[in-house]
């Protein structure tokens, strides 16, 4: 099979995958190269040891993010839809790439047993405006909780406006960094320095 034949399946099981489930699911295509490349840079993928993936979907950003990653790197993706999570399993073949059926609030579980020093990235599409606020401030604690000191998240939306004050409750520097030109327009949030509580 070509890889543009391989695109275009993965784009069709993508908007099937939408009209089945679109709550979970979230959007109706998947992410271009352009943005998923931008997210390993701002994730800083190019120099990490441990990452994690929120919602690999077809794996548009997957691909990107084991592109940049280096050879003794490690990926753990979590992923909740099924169909998906087979499409996964017979599509990415990466000595470096684990690939869990499970939430992204379980990552801690997963740091606890695998990444004592903690995730250097957490790279996120997952539809938090459609999770909503009691998943999403669940989600972004326990990614604040399991990344090392220094960790960077970075978080694709559609949403213009939804997750913000959730990072802000987490992190000390929160950006936003808009792509109005991607079909549909994107936005790349980012949140470094854990807030201490007191
Ligand atoms: C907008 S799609 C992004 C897919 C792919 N990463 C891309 O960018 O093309 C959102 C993905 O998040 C997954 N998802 C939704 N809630 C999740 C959760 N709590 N934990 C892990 N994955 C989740 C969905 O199944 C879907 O694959």
């Amino acid at each position: 099979m070509t890889g543009r034949t391989e695109t275009a399946l993965a784009r069709w099981d993508f908007l099937k995958a939408y009209v089945r489930d679109w709550h979970t699911v979230g959007a109706v295509a998947p992410t271009s190269r352009a943005v998923a490349r931008k997210m390993a840079t701002l994730g800083g993928v190019q120099y990490a040891r441990a990452i994690a993936e929120f919602g690999p979907g077809t794996g548009a950003i997957t691909g990107e993010l084991l592109a940049a990653l280096p050879a003794d790197g490690r990926m753990w993706a979590f992923e909740v839809y099924e169909p998906f999570v087979e499409h996964l399993r017979e599509h990415v073949h990466d000595s470096r790439f684990t690939l869990l059926q499970r939430s992204a609030a379980d990552i801690g579980e997963i740091r606890r047993a695998e990444v004592p020093g903690g995730f250097d990235a957490v790279i996120s599409s997952i539809p938090f405006s459609l999770i909503g606020p009691d998943g999403t401030r669940e989600i972004v604690r326990a990614v604040a909780e399991n990344l090392r000191p220094g960790g960077m998240f970075v978080a694709l939306q559609y949403h213009p406006t939804f997750l913000r004050p959730y990072l802000l409750e987490e992190f000390e520097q929160v950006r936003r960094n808009p792509y109005p030109w991607n079909i549909p327009p994107t936005l790349l949030l980012t949140g470094r320095g854990v807030r201490r509580r007191t």
